[in-house]
């Protein structure tokens, strides 16, 4: 694993946009994998300005979200789909086509899950995937216990991330409690993974999954077992770390 702790938020979004612009300067048509939240915002920022500069273009690239509620139309306020459109999609010239989040009100959900799965196959795989984590070191919305072999699939939210994305909802009892999310087994699948995190309130998840133990119990633990995956972690976010980590 890399891991590079920056001083701020704006480094990390620039740092992860130049990883994410070499690759995808590299290949004709590109699969990328995002992730909604507040951790990839200042990644958003910056690969909007590239666009916007001429520096990146957009018009070989798909994408992938990690994850949707369940029950949230896609016009939603807090619909993830509605998130990726105001804060990448509508300002980077992509086709929507081109732009995949689950869609949280399927009519079968579980068909709706299987089919991500094979879209993904079907343009095969996802070179980049961007991800936060959760403050119970979840990845997507694999929460503590996800098999290492988990797929897309509906997930039901611990009280814990409900709690954590309320922020967001007039009303705790109006976020939603079951997901669509890809698996842990999905996100392993991705040929490089770039973890985006600040925050001194991901200290722990962030020293618990870099140099704790490999277990179910700390999804992003399993990021270990990945042959590469980059952190980029703001420093407010690195201060339980213990080992050197380059530094
Ligand atoms: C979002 C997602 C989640 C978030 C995580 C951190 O698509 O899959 O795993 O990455 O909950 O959220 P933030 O960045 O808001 O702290």
């Amino acid at each position: 694993m890399r891991v590079v702790i920056v001083p701020d938020q704006q480094e990390m979004g620039r740092r992860a946009a130049a990883m994410i612009a070499e690759q995808m300067r590299a290949h004709a048509h590109f699969v990328l994998g995002l992730a909604t939240g507040s951790s990839p915002l200042p990644l958003y920022r910056e690969l909007i300005r590239m666009n916007q500069a001429n520096e990146l273009d957009f018009s070989g690239v798909i994408t992938f979200n990690l994850d949707e509620y369940v029950g949230l139309p896609p016009t939603h306020e807090q619909s993830y789909r509605r998130f990726m459109d105001e804060n990448l999609f509508n300002h980077i010239g992509i086709a929507k086509g081109f732009t995949h989040v689950p869609n949280g009100v399927a009519k079968n959900v579980n068909e709706e899950c299987a089919a991500y799965e094979r879209m993904i196959k079907d343009v095969g795989g996802i070179k980049c995937q961007v991800l936060g984590i959760g403050r119970n070191s979840h990845i997507g919305f694999n929460e503590p216990g996800s098999s290492l072999a988990s797929r897309t699939r509906v997930v039901s939210l611990t009280r814990a991330t409900i709690q954590d994305n309320s922020r967001f909802f007039a009303r705790i009892e109006d976020v939603p409690t079951q997901a669509i999310s890809m698996g842990i087994g999905t996100i392993l699948d991705a040929e490089r993974i770039i973890m985006l995190t600040y925050g001194e309130n991901k200290a722990d998840a962030v020293a618990r999954s870099l140099e704790g133990p490999i277990t179910t119990s700390v999804p992003a633990s399993v990021l270990q077992l990945h042959p590469d995956v980059t952190w980029i972690i703001v420093e407010d976010a690195a201060g339980k770390l213990k080992l050197e980590w380059g530094r």
